[in-house]
């Protein structure tokens, strides 16, 4: 229960990655505030949430929309006592409309740009009153190894991820004064449970070093750890959590 006592915000709460960070913040006793544009998973997962014990507070809205984002997010503060910790997990890449750059249309730019990068400068900033007066605050931004490697198909994914590594070193920089750590993670392909490839230990080979496929509970571990009391000293960094794929050469094994 390391989160007793504690408000956790989570951005795109009720997809996969964001609603296993949600949950696992519950599980430590932190109230959690949703933040998603998916109605129906927003309401379901506050339920969820509630039933394990602790407060919740659930607000369906696009994250582009920054006057909406403002007052969601006062809203979730005025309900759950304030804001601790904010994780910023909506977004993702242009999926079935992604194309080589030359030819893709220029409103999947805007759509992936807004969402992950604009969206996340709006949660931040939204939120960041309410961390201030706490003099106290863990801000984390999921971005992606894209980011860093990139990837054919994903120049809009790949500049909008390497903008919230660089918004989150800046950003850093100005509120550490404020007791505020502010890092971002970037996990390597994580799988959708939906979406189980037909040989995962195949699959893991060609996405990792490791025999097993990265998981949303991967990620919310990264998260609960930058979260914690044992992260008070580390801020500024962005974090890989890839099984090790990035390292390059694999070898012949
Ligand atoms: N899945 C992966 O392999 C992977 C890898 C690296 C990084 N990421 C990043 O992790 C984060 C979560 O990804 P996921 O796999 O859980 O995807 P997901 O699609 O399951 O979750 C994304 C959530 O964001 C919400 N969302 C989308 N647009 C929104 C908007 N305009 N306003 C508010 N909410 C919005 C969706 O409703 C959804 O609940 C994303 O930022 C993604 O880029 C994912």
């Amino acid at each position: 229960m390391r989160f007793k006592g504690r408000t956790a915000l989570v951005s795109g709460g009720a997809g996969a990655i964001g609603r296993a960070i949600a949950l696992r913040f519950a599980d430590e006793g932190a109230n959690v505030a949703i933040l998603d544009i998916n109605a129906d998973a927003v309401g379901k997962l506050v339920d969820e949430i509630r039933s394990r014990g602790v407060l919740a507070h659930g607000s369906v809205v696009d994250v582009r929309d920054y006057a909406a984002v403002k007052a969601c997010v006062d809203a979730a503060a005025e309900a759950l006592g304030g804001i601790d910790i904010v994780v910023n997990a909506a977004g993702g890449s242009a999926r079935k409309r992604m194309d080589l750059f030359e030819r893709i249309d220029i409103s999947v730019v805007d759509d992936v740009v807004d969402i992950n990068l604009r969206g996340t400068l709006y949660v931040i900033h939204a939120a960041l009153p309410h961390l201030i007066r706490k003099n106290y605050g863990k801000i984390i931004n999921i971005s992606s190894i894209i980011a860093i490697g990139g990837k054919a198909k994903c120049v809009d994914y790949a500049a909008a991820k390497g903008g919230i590594i660089a918004a989150t070193r800046s950003l850093a920089i100005e509120l550490g004064r404020h007791n505020i750590n502010v890092n971002a993670l970037s996990p390597g392909q994580v799988q959708r449970p939906d979406e189980m490839p037909a040989d995962p230990v195949a699959f893991a080979h060609r996405h990792s070093l490791m025999n097993r496929i990265c998981t949303q509970e991967d990620v919310a571990h990264a998260v609960m750890f930058l979260a914690s009391s044992d992260a008070d000293y580390m801020t500024g960094q962005n974090y890989v959590i890839d099984g090790g794929r990035s390292l390059g050469l694999r070898g012949d094994s």
